[in-house]
Order: structure tokens, then sequence, then C-alpha cells
């Protein structure tokens, strides 16, 4: 048997089958606690090792953790050591600490090992819940598909989780699986508050009303499950099969593995806003996506970057859930932004690990979405395999240089959708997929919409020699989701955008319309075109893109009497996403369209000409927290509109330019919408000249963004003991 102890007192036990209890327990405050797994390791003697490492979350100083320690008869310890503070909060408005520990334990069963700890107390929660259980239950067989032992689930939280009370939506959670299998969460108590649920296979919590104000907590327990067949052999050389899990039968065969996963969740009182990049922060690039797989090197610094902006208020700090000896270098920014580095250099006893890192950004009121990277430690990179990745408007393209990774071979690679192939000629392997193909996630980064896709290695069926190198390529391709669209005069034709098809690249087409129905627009060569004073003109902003799921969001549109959409005589049509003028009527259209039309006017004064200029943003469609589903925002921060044109246009396309025509309306002029538009909240725009004018509005810039992927990982599947 293996038991915990705490400088104060011993307070429960871990055991270790055969399964045996005896708990001790002590008032002390248990605030969560992951479990984080090496891969299984044959000694040379043949017996079994098990090493682990907990992470302990805790507030103020994290002084009285808990440490595991085998007892004689139960378990044999091979190592282990006292949890070291690994990070903890650096102002005293919120407290937070975590420490990681480490124990090495040899399982006296051929089949499984069972660690098992239950104890008291969870600190004063709303639920009254004061028992918890930590531990987990690993099958120490051999799997006939990966030809190794089964790998445990990774899994993390920071120590302190924290959100206002309106703002709360869901919370991701870390479930990777280092042998690709199925990982599902579930709640490991049955009393659980009935305003959340769990999306078991996303390992994600949902609110489905608003909880209450206080502490939450939260015991979870992650399951690893074959999507193949799968025979188990265990060293007394008996074996079984596992079957493939079906997520909708609803009949599932025993996990390899169960993992349990403790945090408290505080839900704080409302904010007045839960923008992300407000109050709460949101992240900037370079900030990893949260389950990505960064790679280490034993010996070698390991950088994390983190960015992050609350323009409204300020980032007191990040927390970090890491391992022991990394260094957290935090820096402030103007207009409400930091950014951290990591940095930590794995040691030998780390190589192979697969370690999480967890993180999110603090302000006074509230704290960023949690996002959780894995690091796996493999040893010093002599060589680096080489990965070009070329993105398009509809596709990307990723090519592997043969040559960079010895015994590549096309036929043991595999993208998200194993049934996507790739292609092959003598010096590279090639794959193409479009945006929605080949298992290609879109993730929403704030600045950002990515496409991500993987390529992993795998064993082929029938090898009988297990390949040693394990491949993994991460690749993406990026667009920015903010593009200034001004007029110009100038015509863009939407065919030429994809004319320089290397880079990724979507673009906006702004044109005039015949009529409501923004079936037929203005050709280039009709123009100029005649616009009586008080007609309506139609416009319409496409989004030409391939892109999937996506929405475009119209977040401003000023006129201005010259192509200088910073004039400072201007109107404002739509401001901040809310309509501004009161002709504006806006006309159904699809979600990358915007329809809208506009009484024509004419700015006083000298000016003939009215040029339109406009604020665009594409968002993920249906993630309730990004710009487009905010709509129109009454009070937004001073900050918000300049950042959105950090993303202005590379370059653009035209044609043109285009001759004004005028025409004399006396008689057209009327009483009614005309005086509605001198009296609304415009300074400096407004009408009443008998002349015409022109509305012309037109452009498209696009923005080429190309990133490169060089990650490789060349982790070994077969973990040796070392010595
Ligand atoms: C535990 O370790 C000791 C010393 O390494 C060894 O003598 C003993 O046989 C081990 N016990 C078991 C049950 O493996
Ligand atoms: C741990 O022990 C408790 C109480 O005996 C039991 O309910 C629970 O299922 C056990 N957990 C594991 C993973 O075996
Ligand atoms: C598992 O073993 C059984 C019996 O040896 C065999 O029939 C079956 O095909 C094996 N399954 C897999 C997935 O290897
Ligand atoms: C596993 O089984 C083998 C063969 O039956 C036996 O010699 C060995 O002691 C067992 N190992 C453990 C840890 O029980
Ligand atoms: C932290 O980062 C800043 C800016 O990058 C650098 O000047 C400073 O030396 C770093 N401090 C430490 C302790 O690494
Ligand atoms: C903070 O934001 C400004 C403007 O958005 C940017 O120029 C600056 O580089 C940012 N600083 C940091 C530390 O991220
Ligand atoms: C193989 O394909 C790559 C990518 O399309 C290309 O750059 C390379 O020249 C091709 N090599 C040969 C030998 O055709
Ligand atoms: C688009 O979104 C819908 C609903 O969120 C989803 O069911 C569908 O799979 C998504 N399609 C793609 C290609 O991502």
């Amino acid at each position: 048997m293996c038991s915990r102890e705490s400088t104060m007192a011993k307070r429960a036990i871990l055991m270790l089958l055969p399964t045996l209890l005896g708990i001790a327990l002590t008032q002390e405050n248990f605030y969560g606690e992951s479990l984080s797994f090496r891969s299984l390791q044959k000694k040379k003697d043949g017996t079994v090792q098990v090493s682990f490492y907990y992470r302990e979350n805790g507030r103020g100083s994290c002084k009285d953790q808990l440490s595991y320690r085998c007892e004689i008869g139960y378990c044999n310890n091979t190592e282990d050591s006292k949890p070291v503070l690994t990070d903890s909060s650096s102002s005293a408005h919120e407290q937070w600490c975590q420490s990681e520990g480490q124990a090495r334990v040899a399982p006296l069963n051929n089949h499984s090992l069972v660690l098992n700890d239950t104890g008291c107390c969870w600190p004063p929660n709303v639920h009254g819940k004061t028992k918890w259980m930590a531990g987990g239950k690993l099958d120490l067989g051999y799997r006939s598909d990966t030809h190794t032992y089964n790998k445990i689930p990774v899994t993390a939280t920071v120590a302190y989780l924290r959100v206002p009370q309106n703002c709360f939506t869901k919370l991701r959670l870390l479930a990777y699986d280092p042998d690709g299998d199925h990982v599902r969460c579930l709640f490991a108590s049955t009393s659980v508050d009935s305003k959340v649920t769990l999306d078991e296979n996303e390992c994600t919590i949902k609110a489905t009303g608003l909880l209450d104000v206080g502490l939450h907590v939260f015991e979870l327990v992650l399951e690893d499950h074959p999507k193949r067949d799968v025979n188990l052999t265990y060293d007394d050389g008996s074996s079984s099969e596992k079957k493939a899990f079906n997520i909708h039968s609803g009949i599932h065969s025993t996990p390899f593995s169960q993992i349990y996963l403790q945090f408290t969740l505080q839900i704080l009182y409302p904010a007045h806003n839960c923008i992300a990049g407000h109050v709460v922060p949101q992240y900037l690039l370079p900030t990893a996506s949260h389950g990505d797989v960064r790679q280490a090197s034993v010996g070698e610094r390991f950088q994390l970057h983190i960015h992050a902006q609350a323009s409204e208020t300020k980032i007191m700090d990040f927390q970090i859930s890491g391992p022991q000896n990394m260094a957290k270098n935090m820096t402030t920014g103007t207009l409400g932004n930091a950014s951290v580095i990591l940095n930590w250099t794995p040691a030998l006893n780390d190589l192979y690990r697969l370690v999480p890192i967890c993180f999110t950004a603090e302000t006074y009121e509230s704290q960023s979405e949690m996002r959780c990277v894995i690091v796996m430690v493999t040893r010093s990179s002599t060589s680096e395999g080489k990965a070009l990745v070329k993105c398009s408007a509809t596709q990307m393209t990723v090519s592997l240089e043969k040559d960079s990774m010895d015994g590549i071979d096309k036929n043991s690679l595999n993208m998200n959708d194993p049934s996507c192939s790739m292609s092959s000629n003598d010096t590279h392997i090639m794959a193409t997929m479009s945006f929605n193909t080949c298992g290609t996630k879109l993730e929403d980064n704030g600045n950002f919409l990515i496409f991500k896709n993987e390529i992993n290695s795998f064993e082929l069926p029938d090898t009988v020699i297990t390949r040693r190198r394990r491949i993994k390529i991460g690749f993406s391709c990026q667009f920015p989701k903010t593009v200034s669209i001004s007029g110009s005069y100038q015509l863009h034709n939407s065919d030429n955008i994809f004319t320089e098809s290397s880079f990724g690249s979507f673009g906006y087409t702004f044109g005039i319309f015949k009529d409501s129905s923004f079936a037929h627009s203005i050709a280039t060569d009709a123009y100029p075109m005649e616009v009586k004073l008080l007609d309506p003109v139609f416009m319409g902003i496409r989004a030409v893109s391939e892109l999937p799921n996506i929405t475009l969001f119209v977040e401003s549109c000023k006129a201005t009497p010259d192509d200088n959409p910073e004039n400072s005589i201007s109107y404002n049509i739509i401001q901040n996403g809310c309509v501004m003028d009161e002709t504006f009527e806006a006309h159904t259209s699809d979600p990358t369209s915007f329809n809208f039309e506009l009484q024509s006017f004419k700015f006083v004064g000298d000016f003939d000409q009215v040029y339109i200029s406009c604020s665009v943003i594409l968002c993920e469609t249906g993630n309730p927290t990004s710009r487009c589903a905010q709509g129109c925002v009454t009070n937004p921060p001073k900050i918000f509109k300049r950042s959105l044109h950090k993303e202005t246009a590379i370059h653009s396309i035209s044609t043109g330019p285009l001759k004004l025509i005028r025409e004399d309306l006396r008689a057209t002029v009327g009483a009614g919408k005309l005086k509605a538009l001198l009296g609304s909240n415009t300074s400096s725009a407004v009408l009443g000249s008998l002349f015409t004018i022109t509305v012309l509005v037109l452009a498209g810039f696009i923005a080429v963004y190309v990133r490169k992927s060089k990650t490789v990982d060349r982790a070994t599947l077969i973990t040796e003991c070392e010595g």
C-alpha cells in the first residue's frame, strides 16, 4: 500500500491492488489535484515501474501539500520526492498556488494498478461537498496496436479557476491521449450541480443556467477507450480483448485507464461586460491553441509565449500549471495587454514525459479562458524534419521533405481523418485538403481564424518490428479576422483576389446593386452611376472566401468626402455594430454577405463625392463569445476600435477610376427624410445641396498570411527503462 503524508498528518491512503481501505481524515483544505503519468517502463529485471507526477492546488503558500509514499507489502516505492511549489500568485488580491511532486512505484500485480486516495475536506463550497477522491486505475497490458503499454490520458488545470457569473458558458478541459484513443470525461460523483452538463467526448463543462456565486467543486474521471479493437497481453501470459469504442451505442467496454481530475471553480459576481478582450482577457497570437502539442528536448531550453489583452483593465498575473523548475517572466504592455514567457529546460529524468502546461491570464475582476498545451520531451534532436505548408483561399497543402526524416513512409502517416490519403514523389510526401475535409478543425484564436490539421505516424497493422520514431506534424493556416475595407473609387474584381494562390487569402467585395434584390451589381464599366439625392442606394459587402462556417460582421461604416477614411469630415453609418443612420435599412443576406440600403446624401460644402469605408470582421459561426455574436455594443472601450485597425490590408487590387455625374435634383428634394438625416447626430455630414452625388464604394483588400510549420516529434514509441 502506498499512502500520502503531509507535513502535518498522514491523511489519506493510496492503495495498490489488492485493494485495501484505510483512511485517515484531517481538516485540511483540498483544492484539487491532477495526475500525469510517464509511460510504463519495464526494467531489465522484468519488473514494471509506474512513474507519476501529481499537481496539487492550494491557496496561500502550498506549504502543507501531501506526498505519496508506499507502504511496505503493498507496493514498492522506487523513488519519491516531496511536492515543490511551481506557481503562486504575485499579488495579494487573489491567492493561489500549485505544487508538483513525483512518485515511482512498482505494482505487485500483473494486470492493473489502482491508485485510490480519498480524503477530507474540500474547502467550504456551494454544494457543501466534503469528501474527495483522487487517483486512478491503470491497465498493465501490452497493446497489440501500439506494441507497447497503454499510455494514460494527459490532463491538468490551473490552481484557481474563476469566472464572473454572467460570463460562464463553458470550461474546456485538457483530455489528450498519447495513443490517439478516444477520451471520455465523466463526473466522478453523482451529486452534480443541475445547472451544468458535461460534454463527455469534448471534455467540456457547459452551463445550462446561471451558477450560484461561490466556490464549486468538480470531480471528473477521464477514461481512454480504443478506436479499434485491441488485444492486451499481460506479463503472466494471459490476454484480453478490448472492443472499439462506439460513441453512439452507449455500450462501453472497460477503459484502459481511469484518472481522476479535481478542481474548484469560483463563480464571481457578474461583470458588466463579458466580451473577451475587455474585462475578460483574450489571448493574442502567438499564444498556443488549446490542445497544441509542442516538443522539448532534454537539456535544451523550451519556451512558451503567451500574450493576452484586457483593454478595459489590467492583467495582473498569469496562472500557470507546469512542471518543476519552469520560470515565468511576465511583461506588461500598453492598452491592457501583457505577455509571459515560460522557460523550462527538461532534465534527463523528464525524458519521454508528456507534460501538460495550462495557463490563464488574470485580472482583478476576471480570468481568461484556460488553455492547455502538451509538451513532449524527447532526446535532443540532432536532425529536424522539414515541412512546408502553403495556404490558399480554399485549401492547404503540406509537403514533407523525405531527406529530412529517416525512413519516413507515406503509408504509415495519416491526418486527423485517417481516410484522407497522402501522395508522394521521389523527394516529397504531400497532402492537399480543403478547410472542411480531412478532419481539419476551425479554431477562433481571438484575432485570427485558424484551420488546423496534423500528420501522425501510426503502426501498420501487420508490422512485426515496431517503428521507433514517431512523427507528429501539426500544421495550420490562419486568417486575420479583421480587415478594413475602404472606398477608393476603385472596383475590385473578386476573381483577382485568388491570383496569388500560394497564400492564405480571402477578400471582400463592396458593391452597389441595381435594386433591393441584390442580385445584380452595377458593373465597373457602368460607372459612374447616377444617384439622385434621397434616392435609395443598395450596397452589399461579400466576404469572398470558401472558409467553412464563418460569419461576416460589419463593425463600422462611415462616409467621407474623399478617399481618406480618417478624414475629419465624416459621417457614421454604422458604429460599433450599431446602426447610426436613420435611413439605413438592412436586407436579409447569407452569413458571409451584408446587404443594406441607404438614402443617398451629400456632404455640405464643395464636396460632390461620397466615399464609404467599412471595417468588417469574420468570425467562427455560432461562437457565442465572438465579436460577431455581440452585435451592437453601445459602450465599447476606446481601444477596441483602434485594435481593429491592426489588421489593415496588405495590398489591394483595383480597377477604375470612376467619373462623377451631376444632375439637377431640385424637384425631388422633399422634406421628411432629409430633415431626419440633418437631425441625426452627425457633426459634419449634412445634406442640403440641390445637386446629386455619387455614392460609390468598392474595395477589397486582402490580407495574406502564411505560417510555416516545422515541427517534427521524434519521441520513441517504446520507452525502455534507463539503466
Ligand atoms: C521491494 O523492493 C525491495 C528492495 O528493492 C526488494 O527486495 C523487494 O523484493 C521488493 N518487494 C516486492 C514485493 O517487489
Ligand atoms: C476508490 O475507492 C472508492 C471507495 O472504495 C471506490 O468507490 C472507487 O470506485 C475507487 N476508485 C477506483 C478508481 O478504484
Ligand atoms: C485478438 O486475439 C484474437 C485471438 O487471438 C484474434 O482472433 C483477434 O483477431 C485479435 N484481435 C486483434 C485486434 O488483434
Ligand atoms: C506476473 O506474472 C508472472 C508469471 O505468472 C510472475 O512471475 C510475476 O511475479 C508476476 N508479477 C507480479 C508483479 O505480480
Ligand atoms: C524577462 O523578460 C524581459 C524582456 O523580455 C528581459 O529583459 C528580462 O531579462 C527577463 N527576466 C528574466 C528573469 O528572465
Ligand atoms: C500591446 O498592444 C499594442 C497595441 O495593440 C501593441 O503594439 C503592443 O506590441 C502590445 N504589447 C505587448 C507586450 O503585447
Ligand atoms: C515533388 O513534389 C514537390 C512538391 O510538389 C516538388 O517541390 C518537388 O520538386 C517534386 N520532386 C520531384 C522529384 O518531382
Ligand atoms: C459548421 O457548424 C455546424 C454547427 O456548429 C457544424 O455542425 C458543422 O459540422 C460545421 N461544419 C464545418 C465544416 O466545420
